[in-house]
């Protein structure tokens, strides 16, 4: 099968049947042989074979015991357990304990070579499986990475040419693009996948916590210390570290991070030893991190070196065209997990959806359809469209709650002028509309540029195009 030898741990505190395995089997198999459980458990760690020789009658641990300790180990070798005359009893406590094979003495070279063979071609089919599992759960994934977009075949073709690198990834988009099912990906189809994947979401942890959270620290670095903890990097070892939020790290930290990318290497609060990790680390920000470097808020050394591959999320409102396949998506996914029976979604709120600016992004649609499968109602997608439109654009304020209620005695002869739309909403808009009346005209209507001009998206100017009802004449 291998072109290294297998390795056979043989645990029997009889010396003739490691001898006799070892005089008519060693061209085939490589032996290492113990004397008894505890020696045997040891070389289980250390010699990490293949497969377990183990004898049921031995002094002191018996062979089902040492069974029992190996079964609590993340992974061991398959077992072939050995008895003696008058053993047979042990049969069936052995096979729920999942030994591969039971054999009985005296045997010879031959018939435990059919049985080896048996069990190495079982477990070998095993792992074959188990690996075509992972590789499907990774495929799974990849496809609930909805989107057929070109924007969005860019994003998928950068994931799955710098997922299984070393490469340091950056991902940036605004809220509910998607960033962390990207992350996830990276993990997923890189060969770290069946190690840790951990994340930590630096804007939620309080400052002085994210530290240790992050490196661990020693007893007695600070109150509540009591013992030795490991940090997250510790945990991710041979894995991935997925930093949410990075735009949110203090300064003092971004320091020990880049230390960690440069060296793999860091101490624990209030400890002195380096600790070394194996660890990848893939981070995601909604934050402008050239401006929060202006502002002296984020470390330009540490921008360059986290930026080794940047990934940005396109917008929803951007990609449109993804809209119709995420909605049958998340209608399925929601259908099945509350078991209900709304399929499809008319053509009519399909465009509204399509021309819907989308501030929450893909979350923001998810949610919607998930409120709609519950309830059974598509009418509430448009009633959320309307309101969520009107909240956004400032126009609709004087539908919810006006403040001055909050501010002033309702009976105020001032409350008038307090109301958000009369102040601030109309004048917002109003200079928003004149704003990019100004720039189409001196582009020429050249949407794209103009939309460049603004710092917003091609998609987003045709909408407040529309929205607006401005018009080369105007
Ligand atoms: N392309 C996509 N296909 C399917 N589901 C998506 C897609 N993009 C986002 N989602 C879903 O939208 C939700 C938000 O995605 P995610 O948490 O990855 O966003 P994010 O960019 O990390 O947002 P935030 O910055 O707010 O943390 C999740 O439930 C995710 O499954
Ligand atoms: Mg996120």
């Amino acid at each position: 099968m291998a072109k290294n030898k297998v390795k056979i741990l043989v645990i029997d505190d009889d010396p003739k049947i490691s001898w006799l395995l070892t005089e008519g089997l060693a061209g085939k198999y490589d032996f290492v042989s113990a004397r008894d459980g505890y020696e045997g458990l040891q070389l289980v760690s250390t010699e990490k074979p293949d497969l377990i020789l183990l004898d049921i009658k031995m002094p002191g641990m018996t062979g089902i015991e040492v069974l029992e300790k190996l079964n609590k180990l993340e992974e061991r070798p398959d077992v072939i357990m050995v008895s003696g005359h008058g053993e047979t009893n042990f049969v069936v406590d052995s096979i729920k304990l999942g030994a591969a094979e039971f054999i009985n003495k005296p045997f010879n070279v031959e018939e435990i070579d059919i049985h080896i063979n048996s069990v190495l071609e079982r477990s070998q089919l095993k792992k074959e499986v188990r690996k075509l599992k992972t590789e499907l759960r990774a495929r799974e994934d990849y496809s609930n990475l909805i989107g057929d977009s070109a924007a969005m075949q860019d994003v998928k073709s950068i994931v799955e040419q710098v997922a299984d690198s070393e490469l340091t990834v950056l991902i940036r988009g605004e809220s509910g693009t998607g960033k962390e099912i990207i992350a996830r990906l990276c993990h997923e189809l890189s060969s770290r996948k069946n190690k840790p994947f951990l994340k930590v979401n630096c804007a939620a942890i309080p400052r002085d916590l994210l530290e240790a959270e992050l490196f661990g620290y020693e007893k007695g670095a600070f109150t509540g210390a009591h013992k030795n903890k490991q940090g997250r990097f510790e945990l991710a070892d041979k894995g991935t570290i997925f930093l949410d939020e990075i735009g949110d790290m203090p300064m003092e930290l971004q320091s020990k991070l880049l230390q960690v990318l440069e060296q793999q290497e860091f101490v624990r609060v209030g400890g002195i030893q380096n600790i070394h990790v194996d660890v990848r680390i893939i981070c995601a920000t909604n934050r402008n991190l050239e401006v929060a470097i202006k502002e002296q808020g984020f470390r330009d050394d540490l921008f360059y070196r986290l930026n080794e591959i940047t990934v940005f999320m396109p917008p929803l409102r951007d990609r449109p065209e993804d809209i119709p396949l995420l909605v049958n998506h998340f209608l399925e996914k929601y259908n099945s997990q509350y078991e209900r029976e709304f399929s499809q979604v008319s053509s009519s709120t399909i465009a509204l959806l399509t021309e819907f600016h989308w501030p929450g992004n893909v979350r923001q649609l998810e949610n919607m359809i998930k409120q709609a499968v519950v309830r059974g109602d598509e009418a509430i997608i448009a009633d959320l469209i309307a309101s969520a439109g009107r909240e956004s654009s400032g126009a609709g304020v004087a539908d919810t709650k006006p403040l001055t209620s909050v501010m002033e005695p309702v009976d105020s002869p001032e409350q008038k002028t307090y109301s958000l739309k009369d102040r601030i909403g109309k004048t917002v808009a109003e200079e928003e509309k004149r704003l990019i009346a100004e720039v189409l005209t001196k582009t020429n209507w050249n949407r794209r540029k103009a939309a460049e001009l603004l710092e917003i998206s091609y998609r987003s100017l045709l909408y407040k195009i529309k929205d607006y009802k401005l018009n080369a004449t105007d």
